[in-house]
């Protein structure tokens, strides 16, 4: 595949990995992405996940015929990106790798590779290939802290490491890029808003026409949606008008207030209501949902003096995923002591800027009289 006249795709779609990073489920696999750039001097971006080492030389092969490439580039030293550095470098050995110094440290603890020929380059430095100038950007923790991106100025193309990537295998058609690479963004990157909010501003200096991340597809066109999106959701902006609502239910009865919430939101107006049972549900999406819409209910048991177990996990990925600028109403059930409202309350404490409703929903058991108009006055404030 040909990204521009001398830009070719060189990557691989994995169908065998059941989860990503070891949690995040990839029905539609995942695409580790690679590109060579052909010029005077030949560049490889990064490598690819090891057991697709062999069909990725095979792909790099392809395209440059029996020329050798000058340089392997390694923007992420995770190894979904770095675990074939080493096949690489028994096929051409004389190749220079180019890295960050953090990457080179990374690389030779995570796989022993130690790269005689290396170019260390930092933020700002630059590489010809002759007529393709590179320009590295530093990307400390968008995911990791040794990444750098590069832009090639010749075709205005951007090469953004894990940044714009997502979920899902190349050969795979999905229509909806954002619901994937959301999933992927608050899964992976999303406690790191900060850092992506300062390389969105390093970026605004280039001219990108393309971006080539290192998942999911190659983008080049409209990408000010995509730029738009990834400034929302590294700033903690809301992206969509609705509510989520994610609950836990032992008997059923947390579940059936769950419903009656729902209900009464979308017979108020409420343009959409995300509902998800977070014993059943995959966590990652109904924390996708939690960051897209700016409103979130929760609703739990207390159990054990406590809550309930995938509440609070839930509540933890959050937290660790530095949630903040929401309003968080909440329902809590309780047979003999109701204690679940102040704890997930509590557990916000740290967050940033998260304002919690007026009205609680107490259940004491099953909904009666009271805890129905509870639900009602919460629908009401929400709106
Ligand atoms: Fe795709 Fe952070 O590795």
């Amino acid at each position: 595949m040909k990204i521009t006249d001398t830009i070719h795709y060189v990557g691989v779609n994995d169908h065998k990995l059941d989860l990503f990073e070891g949690q995040y489920e990839v029905e539609n696999g995942m695409a580790y992405n690679s590109y060579v750039i052909l010029d005077e001097k030949i560049a490889v971006m990064d490598s690819v996940e090891g057991g697709f080492g062999e069909e990725w030389l095979g792909n790099i092969k392809a395209v440059i015929g029996d020329r050798t490439p000058d340089y392997l580039i390694v923007q992420h030293a995770e190894p979904d990106h770095s675990s074939s550095i080493k096949a690489f470098l028994e096929c051409w050995p004389e190749a220079e790798v180019v890295s960050s110094a953090q990457a080179f440290n990374m690389i030779k603890q995570l796989f022993d590779v130690n790269p005689v020929n290396r170019k260390l380059v930092k933020d700002g430095d630059t590489l010809s290939l002759g007529e393709h100038e590179l320009t590295f950007v530093g990307a400390p923790m968008v995911h990791w802290p040794e990444v750098i991106m590069t832009y090639d100025a010749k075709d205005r193309v951007l090469f953004s490491a894990d940044a714009f990537g997502k979920f899902g295998a190349l050969d795979v058609e999905e229509d909806d890029w954002a619901c994937e690479a959301r999933r992927y963004y608050f899964g992976i990157v999303g406690r790191f808003g900060v850092q992506v909010q300062t390389v969105l501003k390093k970026l605004a200096k280039f001219d990108v026409q393309t971006i080539c991340p290192l998942h999911g597809p190659v983008l080049n066109e409209n990408l000010g949606y995509y730029l738009d999106l990834y400034n929302t959701w590294s700033s903690y902006g809301v992206e969509s008008e609705g509510v989520a609502i994610c609950y836990t239910s032992v008997y059923g009865n947390t579940e059936k207030a769950v419903r009656l919430l729902e209900e009464e939101l979308l017979k108020q107006g409420c343009p959409k209501v995300a509902v998800s049972d977070l014993a059943r549900c995959d966590m990652a999406e109904a924390v996708e949902d939690a960051f897209r819409y700016g409103k979130l209910v929760l609703a739990t048991t207390t159990y054990d003096g406590d809550i309930f177990p995938y509440m609070k996990e839930f509540i933890n990925k959050l937290t660790q995923h530095n949630y903040q600028n929401r309003t968080i109403g909440l329902i809590e059930n309780g047979t003999w002591g109701p204690l679940a409202a102040k704890i997930m309350k509590g557990m916000f404490e740290k967050s940033k800027n998260i304002t919690f409703t007026e009205t609680t929903v107490t259940i004491r058991s099953a909904l009666n009289d009271a805890s129905t108009a509870q639900l009602e006055a919460l629908a009401k404030e929400l709106l």
